[in-house]
C-alpha cells in the first residue's frame, strides 16, 4: 500500500501534466516503441521518434525476454512501479511527443501489481496506458484476464488500451464495450490477419479467400523488397521474418460471426483449436484447392517454400499458379508429417488455431531461418 501514496513527487519541483493523444475517428496514428531504462535515452528516442513523423512515443514494460530483463528493462520494470513512474515522468517532461507505456498485469499470479503501476503512471504524465491482460511469467495458454483490465479501465482516469486474445472485430467490440477501455489492441490477430485493423475500422468481417490472401502476401513481400532491397542480400535480411511469419499467417480460419460469435464469447478464438476445415462453413479438405491447403499447413518447409514462391513471382497469378503446384506436389506430405510429429504447441501461437510447430521445430528441421528463433523469442512484448 505504501506505493499508492504519492506524498513524494516523482520529479522535483514539478507538477506532470499529461499530454494528450488525440486520434481523430477513422483516422490512424503512427507511434515509435521503445524499451529503455533511463530518461536520456527515452528522450533521445523521442527526438529520433519525433523526426521520423511518429506522433507518439511508447515505452514497452510489458516485454517478458530476457534479452530486455536482464537489462533492467521490459517487464522487469515493473518490480519497481515508482521507478518507473520516475522515468516516464522525466521523459515526459521533456519528450514533445506524448508518451504511452505497455504493462502486464504484474511479473506473476502473486506480484500483480496493475493498480499500483498504472497509478504512478497516471501521476507521471502517462498519455495512455496499454494494459495486456497477463502477468510477465504467464505464457499463451491461459486467456487474458479482461475482468482485471476492466477493473483497472474503470478504475483510473488515465485512458487504458486494453490488450489480449483478439482475433476478429466482434471480438474487439465486445471487449472494448464490457471493458471500459479506451481503445483495444491486437498483437497475434494482427500477424495472423493483417487486414484486421480494416476489420475494426469497418466494423465487419473481412473473409479473404486464397487469392485475396496471396495479394495480401504479394503486398507484403513488396515491402519487404522496397526495406530490404529486392535482391539477394534483401531476401536474406527478408528470411529473418517472412519465413517465420507464416507460423502465424497459415492460422488464419474464416471465422464469421453468425457461426464463431457465440463462441467467442465463452473462449477467445484465439485460443480455441481450429481443424484444417470446419464443416460449418462449408469446408472440407477435398474441398479445398491446393494453394489453399498449403496456406493453412503447419509445417515450417511448407512456410519455406511459400515464402520462396511469393518473392519469386512475378505476378498475384503467378504466385497463386506456384502455390497450387507447390501444394498438390507436397501438402499432404507435409500434413502427415505434422499429424505424426504431433503439435508442439508453440506457447506464443496460443495452443489455438492450427499449433503446431514453432521456430525451433523448423530449426531443428534445418530451414534456414537467418538466425535462431526459439519459443521466447516468440513470446515477445
Ligand atoms: C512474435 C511477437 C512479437 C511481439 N513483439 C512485441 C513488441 O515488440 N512490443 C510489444 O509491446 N509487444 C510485443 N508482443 C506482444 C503483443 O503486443 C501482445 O501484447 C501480446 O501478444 C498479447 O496480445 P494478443 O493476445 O492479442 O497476441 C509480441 C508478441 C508476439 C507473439
Amino acid at each position: 500500500m505504501s506505493e499508492m501514496s504519492f506524498t513524494k513527487p516523482l520529479l522535483k519541483g514539478d507538477r506532470v501534466e499529461r499530454a494528450r493523444l488525440y486520434k481523430a475517428p477513422g483516422e490512424s496514428m503512427f507511434g515509435f516503441q521503445i524499451a529503455c531504462k533511463t530518461i536520456s535515452d527515452g528522450i533521445s528516442a523521442s527526438k529520433l521518434a519525433k523526426e521520423a513523423g511518429a506522433q507518439f512515443l511508447d515505452i514497452n514494460c510489458g516485454c517478458p525476454i530476457h534479452e530486455a530483463t536482464r537489462r533492467g528493462m521490459g517487464s522487469a520494470m515493473l518490480r519497481k512501479p515508482r521507478a518507473l513512474a520516475k522515468m516516464v515522468a522525466g521523459i515526459a517532461a521533456e519528450s514533445e511527443l506524448p508518451v504511452t507505456v505497455k504493462i502486464r498485469l504484474g511479473e506473476n499470479d502473486k506480484k500483480i501489481n496493475v493498480d499500483t503501476v498504472v497509478e504512478f503512471l497516471e501521476r507521471a504524465g502517462a498519455a495512455a496506458v496499454t494494459v495486456h491482460g497477463r502477468t510477465a511469467e504467464q505464457r499463451y495458454k491461459k486467456a487474458a484476464d479482461w475482468d482485471r483490465v476492466g477493473d483497472v479501465a474503470r478504475s483510473h482516469s488515465v485512458p487504458i488500451i486494453g490488450n489480449g486474445d483478439i482475433l476478429t472485430h466482434y471480438e474487439a467490440h465486445a471487449r472494448l464495450a464490457e471493458s471500459g477501455c479506451t481503445a483495444v489492441m491486437a498483437g497475434r490477430g494482427a500477424l495472423i490477419k493483417p487486414w484486421i485493423f480494416k476489420e475494426f475500422k469497418e466494423g465487419r468481417e473481412w473473409l479473404l479467400n486464397t487469392q485475396e490472401r496471396v495479394g495480401v502476401y504479394r503486398l507484403l513481400v513488396s515491402y519487404m523488397k522496397e526495406h530490404f532491397g529486392d535482391d539477394e542480400r534483401g531476401r536474406r535480411k527478408a528470411w529473418y521474418f517472412f519465413p517465420w511469419h507464416f507460423d502465424f499467417l497459415t492460422r488464419y480460419r474464416p471465422l464469421p460471426e453468425a457461426l464463431y460469435g457465440a463462441q467467442s464469447r465463452e473462449h477467445p478464438l484465439i485460443l480455441t483449436r481450429q481443424d484444417l476445415t470446419d464443416p460449418r462453413v462449408g469446408e472440407t479438405p477435398e474441398g479445398l484447392s491446393w494453394a489453399e491447403r498449403l496456406l493453412r499447413c503447419e509445417h515450417p518447409e511448407a512456410h519455406g517454400a511459400m515464402a520462396d514462391a511469393l518473392w519469386e513471382a512475378v505476378s498475384d497469378a503467378d504466385a497463386l499458379a506456384a502455390l497450387e503446384r507447390i501444394g498438390s506436389e507436397r501438402v499432404v506430405c507435409w500434413e502427415e508429417e505434422v499429424r505424426a510429429g504431433g503439435r508442439d504447441g508453440d506457447a506464443s501461437r496460443g495452443g489455438g488455431l492450427g499449433v503446431g510447430s514453432g521456430g525451433e521445430k523448423a530449426d531443428r528441421e534445418g530451414i534456414k531461418r537467418g538466425r535462431d528463433r526459439g519459443g521466447e523469442e516468440l513470446e515477445r512484448g
